[in-house]
Formats: C-alpha cells, structure tokens, sequence
C-alpha cells in the first residue's frame, strides 16, 4: 500500500519529512517527490505549489507514476465558518470550486457538464480521523471546503462562498485534487489547520501562522499514518 502525502507550500510538508526515513528524492514533470518509509508504510511526498492547476498535477503524478492507492492532503486554509479559530483542524467532507462559473449557461456555480459541483471524502478516511482525533483528544471540525484560485482576504467574497456553497473554509487545491482522486478512484482525505480568516488581516494571518498551523496539520496525519500501520 502506497500513500501520497501533499501539500502545496514548502512549509506544509517539511514538518511530515521530518519524521520520514529512507528518504528518495525524485523529479516528475518539474515537481521534486520524496519517496520514504514511515514505520513499514510507503509513501510519497510532494508539495504541488499553490493552485489548482499544479495541484491536479501533482495529484496525477503522484497516482499514475508513483501509483499512490491513497492520498492525503496537508495544508493550512482561510476560515469561514465562525467556529473555526487559528490553529483548529477542519476535514473536508466535500469539496467545491467556488470560482467555475458558466452561469451564463444557465449551470449552477461550481459545475460543468459532465463534472459535479460537489465531491465527496472518502468515508473510510473520514472514519479514521474522527478515530484519531477521538484516540488524542483533539478537536476535529468537519465540513465543506471551497477552493478557488484566489486568495482570498475580502468579507464580501467569503460571505459569497459561504452562501452559496454552505462552505465552512476555504483554501487553493482541494477541489482539484478531489476531481483528481475522484478520476482515479483513489480515496482521498483533505486536512486543514486554520491559517487566517478570509477577512481584510487573511494576508498578515496567513504569514504569521502558515508554519504552526501546517505543523499542527502534518501531526495529525502522522497520527493517521500510525493508525494505518
Ligand atoms: N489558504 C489559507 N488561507 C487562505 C485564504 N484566505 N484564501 C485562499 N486560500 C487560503
């Protein structure tokens, strides 16, 4: 059993490597990988850079070359819902594109033919989180998360998100890598700690707290890969 483990900044998966062993390290497509052991486990690490388009990227490498047979998603996101604070965790349920928009054409937001707006978690890895978190007593929010390639640091926009989508956080690449997952049939889990607000501080937020929440995000993967074990 292959897992990949993503992120897409440097500082959210440099606390993960640190505990790896038996480092490799590879270059697919302009992106470096890590493959390493973790306690007997495979796994691939890779940070994708910021987006959507490179997160899909990295996502299909990660399954066709490395052939991940599962993938986890490590990172930091903006809060919408009011009961998320810095630092709390929030697990995807499901996940949307805030920004695909051909309205024009009488879709809703977030859809394309052929596609759906919203994507689902899967729900063995869901389980197993809420296990985790139950196990160390941590505080694990689900909910739905929007992505967009926009970073968003504007109330009249994160109040749009909220409304239309039900969102409870948002972030760049999780939709993408959903659709990815999804493509494949390969089960997935997106993880965030909260880095900012979405508010008029998000961009001051995020800098201050993008490395203690990516490492508060990547303990609590490990604690999944020490479940999987
Ligand atoms: N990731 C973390 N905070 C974010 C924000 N405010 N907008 C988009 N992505 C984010």
């Amino acid at each position: 059993m292959k897992i990949a483990i993503m992120g897409a900044m440097p500082e959210e998966i440099e606390p993960l490597l640190s505990y790896m062993k038996d480092i490799k390290s590879f270059e697919v497509a302009n992106n470096r990988y890590y493959e390493a052991k973790y306690k007997g486990l495979e796994v691939v690490i890779a940070y994708s850079k910021i987006g959507k388009v490179f997160a899909s990227l990295t996502a299909s490498v990660m399954i066709q070359h490395f052939k991940a047979q599962k993938l986890l998603f490590s990172g930091v996101a903006g809060a919408i819902n009011d009961e998320l604070k810095i630092g709390d965790l929030i697990a995807a349920t499901k996940l949307c594109q805030h920004d695909l928009d051909i309205t024009a054409f009488g879709h809703p937001y977030g859809f394309v033919p052929e596609g759906k707006v919203f994507i689902q978690s899967d729900a063995e890895l869901l389980f197993l989180a809420k296990e985790v978190a139950k196990e160390k007593n941590i505080l694990l929010k689900e909910g739905v998360i929007a992505t967009g390639d926009q970073f968003i640091a504007n109330l009249e926009r994160k109040e749009w998100i909220k409304k239309t989508f039900g969102a409870d956080a948002l972030e760049m690449e999780g939709a993408a890598v959903a659709v990815v997952c999804d493509a494949f049939d390969v089960p997935f889990f997106i993880l965030r700690a909260i880095s900012d607000a979405a508010d008029m501080d998000a961009g001051f937020d995020f800098d201050k707290f993008l490395e203690s929440s990516s490492k508060i995000s990547a303990d609590f993967i490990i604690s999944m890969l020490d479940k999987m074990v």
